[in-house]
This record gives C-alpha cells, structure tokens and sequence, in this order.
C-alpha cells in the first residue's frame, strides 16, 4: 500500500504517529512540491464499507473549512483500497506530548482552538473528538485543529475499542458519554477539559471505567483549577470551569465566547474607551461653551447679590424693592467670543 501511494502523486517518507485508528505518515507531494500529512486507514477497517464512505465524506466536508486554526485537507482517495486524507502538515507537537504548560501559553492555545472550532462551528461542522492528540502546535506556537469530521466515522469503530475510547473520554462531554449527539456546546466542554488538564496536571476527572467516569460528570465535583494550581488567575479559572460546566446550556455560549472569557477582552479595553479620548479631542469647543454655561450661572448669582445689597439686604420689608436692572452679556459668534463677553461683564458689574 505504501508502495502504491509513494508510486503516485504522495512519496511516503516516514510514520508521524499512530492513533486509535489510523496511521499518519509524512509524506512529500510530487506535484504541488510541498511536504503533507496523509492518514491512511488500517486493513482492518477497509472491510467495512460503511465506514469507509464516511470516512471520505466527512473528509471531504472538513475539506471545506479554511482556517489558519484548522489542519487543512487538501485531498482523499484510496490506494489498493484502503482509503486515506492528505492533509497540510504540521511541524511541532501535539498537546498530549506537553504536559503541563505556563498560563500565558494555555490562554494562548486556548483561545487558538476557539477560534477554529468557533469557524467549524459556523460552518455547521462539529468535531466531536477535541482532545490534545488533536490539537498540533507548530514550531511557531500556531495552534491547529486536526482530525475535524473524521470522529464521526470513527464513532461506531470507537465502541468496539474499549481501550481507545476510555484514553479519550476524558474530554467527552457527559452528553457524548450519555449517547447523544455532540453540539458546538460539546466541542466547547472538551477544549475545556484539554484547558484543565494543560493548567492542572490531570484531567477533570480521575476514572478507571466509563460508568465511573458517567457517575462522576453527573454528580462529582470537579476541583478549583487554583486549588491546584494557585498561579492561575481568576478569570481563567472561572472561563475553563464554566466551559466544563454538566449542563451544555451553562457553559459559554460559544466558542467564541469562551475565548473571551478567556482574556482577549482584556486586550480590546483600549477601544472601549476609545469615547472618552474622542470626548477630549473636542475639548476646545465643548469645553469654551460648558466654560460660558458656568460663566452665566456665575454673573445671575452674582446679580441677584448685586440686587440684595443694593437693596440692603433686607427681605423683610414691607415693601417690595424697585427692580434691578441688569443688562445681559452682549451675543457672541463663536463660543470663545461668548465666554471674553461674560468675562467683561462680570468684570463690570462686580465694581
Ligand atoms: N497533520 C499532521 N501533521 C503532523 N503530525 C500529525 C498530523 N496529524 C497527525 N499527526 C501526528 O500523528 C499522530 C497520530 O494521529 P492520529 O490522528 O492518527 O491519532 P490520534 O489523534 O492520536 O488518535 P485518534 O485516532 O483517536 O484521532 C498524532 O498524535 C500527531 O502527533
Ligand atoms: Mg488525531
């Protein structure tokens, strides 16, 4: 099979990895002169056509996506029956080859991940299977989702390999243990989870047996990412535990929305304040008429003093004081002219 794939359009050079179900292998594509990644489906699951028309078709909806967060797919076919999916190839590692990683890097990976699933996501695709053996850094920290599509020809594969599943449903969603369909929502706990684990050390739950693990996502509690690690600010905490919240309508609404809560609105405070800069731009003419509107407050309180002197102060007489009369301010053009006008009255009618 190798032979027959290297004898065409993909030169096999070497294996990348092995997954649960397929074999990755870094290849070199002979027309386009670039390196790829091509999976290739292993013999045993070949005899099953179901499988294999999934296998392409959700390869071929992945196909679609166009993401700088998303392992592009740039083909698929079959080489001595056994089909298989070139992708773009990611120099670097995956998550699950990191272990722990400093704050900053964890935010950073998390809101890259955001990004791609919230562009699946809109695009009506979910993963299903976000998991740090899916998630590849490049050598330049850009973060790449791989595998989107592909989980759900693997499902029905997944449940007949008990040991596969269960080094995978760490990230599954409770709805996904329970047998329901996956949502955005579910993509959105599993980012969570890979988040947790990344800041922690280990994954929300500790399971020996999925019935474990279902006991524990419906009524366990998972522990504080900082009583853990007591380094992790707050609202990182609080985003990656709500993103892992049981119930999917509690979670962030989005991926989108979890990469805020993550911190990137921290970095757009600058635009939210953008008004009050603008408000201070203007200040020479706003501020020349608020100066005229005190200007007259001050020169009415003033004459109304004016008045009561002259009138000797005395509000207890029997009768009323004549009128004083006090000219206005003469009208100006512009505002500064306003303000020199009530100025120079002021000046007069205080001698
Ligand atoms: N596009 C890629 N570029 C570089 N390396 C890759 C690429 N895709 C996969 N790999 C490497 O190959 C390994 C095997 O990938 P594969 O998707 O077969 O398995 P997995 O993700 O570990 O498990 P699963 O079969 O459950 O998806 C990955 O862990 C990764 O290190
Ligand atoms: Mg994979």
């Amino acid at each position: 099979m190798i032979e027959a794939l290297s004898s065409g359009r993909y030169r096999i050079e070497r294996a990348l990895g092995h997954g649960g179900m397929a074999t990755v292998y870094l290849a070199h594509d002979e027309e386009l002169g670039r390196p790829v990644a091509v999976k290739v489906l292993p013999e045993h699951l070949v005899l099953d056509d179901d499988f294999r028309a999934r296998f392409v078709r959700e390869a071929r909806l992945a196909g679609r996506l166009s993401h700088p967060n998303i392992v592009r797919v740039y083909d698929a076919g079959e080489a001595e029956g056994r089909p298989f999916i070139v992708m773009e190839y990611v120099p670097g590692t995956s998550l699950a080859e990191v272990g722990r990683l400093p704050v900053g890097r964890v935010v950073d990976v998390g809101v890259q991940a955001c990004a791609g699933l919230q562009h699946a996501h809109d695009a009506g695709l979910v993963h299903r299977d976000v998991k740090p053996a899916n998630l590849l850094v490049r050598e330049d920290g850009v973060l790449k989702i791989a595998d989107f599509g592909i989980a759900r020809a693997a499902e029905s594969t997944r449940q007949t390999q008990a040991g596969t599943l269960l080094g995978t449903a760490a990230y599954l969603s409770p709805e996904q243990i329970a047998g329901e369909d996956a949502t955005p929502a579910s993509d959105v706990y599993a980012l969570g989870a890979v988040l947790y684990e990344l800041l922690t050390g280990r994954p929300p739950y500790a399971f020996s047996s999925l019935g474990e693990l279902a006991a524990k996502q419906s009524d366990g509690l998972i522990e504080p990412v900082a009583d853990v690690e007591p380094s992790v600010p707050r609202e990182v905490e609080a985003a990656v535990m709500h993103a892992l919240a049981r119930d999917a309508g509690f979670r962030p609404g989005s991926a989108a929305e979890l990469a805020q809560e993550l911190g990137t609105e921290r970095d757009e405070l600058p635009t939210r304040r953008l008004p009050q800069r603008r408000a201070v731009s203007v200040r020479g003419r706003r501020g020349a008429l608020w100066l005229a509107a005190a200007l007259v407050l001050a020169a009415l309180a003033l004459a109304l003093g004016l008045a009561k002197l002259r009138n000797g102060g005395d509000d207890n007489r029997s009768s009323p004081p004549a009128p004083t009369r006090v000219t206005p301010p003469t009208p100006a053009a512009t505002a500064e002219q306003q303000a020199r006008n009530l100025a120079r009255w002021l000046r007069v009618h205080s001698r």
